[in-house]
């Protein structure tokens, strides 16, 4: 009788990942705002939209996962963020966009449709689309004014995150290209 090895589970999500210009751009507000409400800057490395968050997932299952996201066709669409933002509940300051591309609702809608028929679960709150700039913040009286970014979306990632003791670091484990 064979027994396959234990894989340890890992933590992961699908993310829109950002190239080097539009990171320096989001550092850009990052710096702004935390001018202004302080809080804990996400690392630019970090930088990212999530599409969907599937929390702990089993290794072994792993390749499941990035099968379902095969079957998704991603096109590509610019994603212009204009909007910074702020979240009273979790005192999140975000990057936002004032218009989301159809493409992008369509991404994450083809995307978690393939993941709930693969019985992969995540998180089924809905996609807003946002990038998390700084946490703990305080709310500010009024938001800067800021360059908006333009963003030219080419495809989507599946990404694992690690806790460290200085923080989470993310890790893409694979692309999926328009
Ligand atoms: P946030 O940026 O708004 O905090 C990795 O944890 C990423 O997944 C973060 O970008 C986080 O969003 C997002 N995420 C979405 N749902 C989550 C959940 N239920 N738990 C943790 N992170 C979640």
């Amino acid at each position: 009788m064979s027994s396959k090895p234990a894989v340890a589970p890992v933590r992961l999500f699908f993310a829109l990942w950002p190239d080097e210009g539009v990171r320096a751009q989001l550092a850009h507000w990052i710096r702004e705002l935390h001018a202004m409400c302080g809080g804990r800057p996400t690392r630019t490395e970090n930088l990212h939209v999530t599409l969907a968050f599937l929390g702990s997932v089993e290794g072994a299952r792993v390749a499941e996962v990035e099968r379902a996201a095969g079957e998704v066709a991603p096109h590509a669409a610019t994603l212009v963020l204009d909007r910074p933002g702020y979240w009273k509940h979790n005192r999140i300051a975000w990057a936002g966009a004032s218009a989301v591309p159809r493409e992008l609702d369509a991404l994450v809608a083809e995307l978690r449709g393939a993941l709930a028929r693969s019985n992969i679960g995540f998180d089924a709150k809905g996609f807003a689309s946002h990038v998390t700039l700084l946490r703990d913040a305080r709310e500010p009286k009024a938001m800067p004014p800021l360059e908006p970014v333009k963003w030219m979306l080419d495809g989507f990632s599946l990404v694992r995150s690690l806790t460290l003791p200085r923080g989470s670091r993310y890790e893409v484990l694979k692309s999926w290209r328009a």
